[in-house]
C-alpha cells in the first residue's frame, strides 16, 4: 500500500484533505490536485480487471447524477502497481450520515427516489446493474440533487461472471442485496435487484429503521435470513397519509422478483404516478 508521502509524489497531489476509510485493495482520499482541484482520488492496487469494469462502466456512460471520471491510468511505482482514478468530488452528505441525524422529510425521499430511479433506468437502458446501492454509496450534494457512487460491483449483465467466487456467492452488501444475488442463479439477476435495495433504502430512509437490520444479528448469514425471511411492516409516514409511497416502496422489496414492478421503466412511471397523487394531497 502506497503511504500518504507517495500519494503525493506521484500523483501530483498538492495536499491530502481526508482519507476514507480503507476496503480491501482500494484507498479513496480527497485531494487538492494541481490541475483539478479539489477530486476524489480512487487508488486500487493490483491489476484488477473488475476495476477496469468499473471504469470503463462509468467512463462509456454519461449518466446524470453519477459523478464523472476525470482521468484514470494504471501505475507503478515504489514496486506496486495498480490504477487510479480521479473522480469529481461531490460535496455533502452520505445518506448514511444524513439518517444519523434523522430520518428524511417525504419530500426528500421523493427527490431522492427520482434521482435514483432515473440513473436505474439509463443503467437499465445499458443493461447494467450496479449491485451496491446502499446509503454508503448515496451522497446528498450540497442543496442540490442526489448521486450514485460506487461502480465496484457493478455489472453489465451480457458479459461472463469474473470468477468462479463470484459466481457462487454473488457480491453483495447483506441487508441491502437482493434474495437472488445471495441464491445466485446468474439467470436471475437482472435490475430489479437494484430495485430491491433502493425499496430498502426508501424504507429505512423514511421510516428511521432498517427492514431487516435490528443490531442483533451475529453475522452475515443471519442478515441474509433476516432478508429471506423478513416481511417489513408497513407504517403511515407523514405525507403520505394513502400509504401510495410505502406501497410502492413494498414492491419494490417483494422477495419473488416476479412480484417486483417488471422493469425500472415500469417502477419509475409508477412513482411518478404516486409522487403526483403525494403532491396534490398537499405536502
Ligand atoms: N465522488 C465522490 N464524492 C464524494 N465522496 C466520495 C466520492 N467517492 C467516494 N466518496 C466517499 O468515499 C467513500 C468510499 O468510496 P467508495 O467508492 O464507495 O469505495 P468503497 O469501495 O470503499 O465503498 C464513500 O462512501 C464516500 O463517503
Ligand atoms: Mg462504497
Amino acid at each position: 500500500m502506497l503511504s500518504d508521502k507517495q500519494i503525493v509524489e506521484n500523483f501530483h497531489v498538492d495536499k491530502i484533505i481526508k482519507n476514507y476509510p480503507r476496503s480491501g485493495q482500494k484507498r479513496v482520499l480527497l485531494i487538492q490536485h494541481h490541475k483539478y482541484g479539489k477530486v476524489i482520488l480512487k487508488i486500487v492496487e493490483g491489476d484488477s480487471e473488475r476495476v477496469r469494469r468499473e471504469i470503463a462502466i462509468v467512463t462509456e456512460n454519461h449518466f446524470g447524477n453519477v459523478p464523472q471520471i476525470l482521468e484514470m491510468d494504471s501505475y507503478d511505482c515504489n514496486d506496486e502497481k495498480g490504477i487510479y482514478i480521479f473522480e469529481e468530488f461531490i460535496e455533502g452528505d452520505t445518506l448514511t450520515n444524513i439518517l444519523k441525524k434523522s430520518k428524511l422529510e417525504i419530500s426528500d425521499a421523493l427527490d431522492l427516489a427520482n434521482n435514483m430511479l432515473s440513473v436505474m433506468v439509463e443503467m437499465e437502458e445499458k443493461r447494467i446493474v450496479h449491485r451496491d446501492i446502499k446509503p454508503d454509496n448515496i451522497i446528498k450534494k450540497k442543496n442540490e440533487e442526489w448521486y450514485l457512487i460506487d461502480f465496484g460491483i457493478a455489472r453489465v449483465l451480457d458479459m461472463n461472471s469474473l470468477t468462479l467466487t463470484e459466481a457462487r456467492i454473488g457480491p453483495h452488501t447483506p441487508g441491502y442485496g437482493a434474495p437472488e444475488l445471495f441464491q445466485y442463479s446468474k439467470k436471475d439477476i437482472d435490475n430489479r435487484a437494484d430495485l430491491f435495495s433502493l425499496g430498502v433504502v426508501l424504507f429505512e430512509a423514511v421510516t428511521g429503521s432498517h427492514p431487516f437490520l435490528k443490531g442483533d444479528e451475529l453475522n452475515r448469514n443471519e442478515i441474509w435470513y433476516n432478508t429471506i425471511t423478513v416481511i417489513p411492516q408497513s407504517v403511515v409516514i407523514d405525507g403520505d397519509k394513502d400509504m401510495l409511497l410505502m406501497g410502492l416502496i413494498q414492491t419494490f422489496m417483494q422477495k419473488h422478483i416476479s412480484r417486483r414492478p417488471k422493469s425500472v421503466k415500469q417502477a419509475m412511471q409508477w412513482f411518478q404516478s404516486v409522487k403526483e397523487e403525494i403532491i396534490k394531497g398537499g405536502i
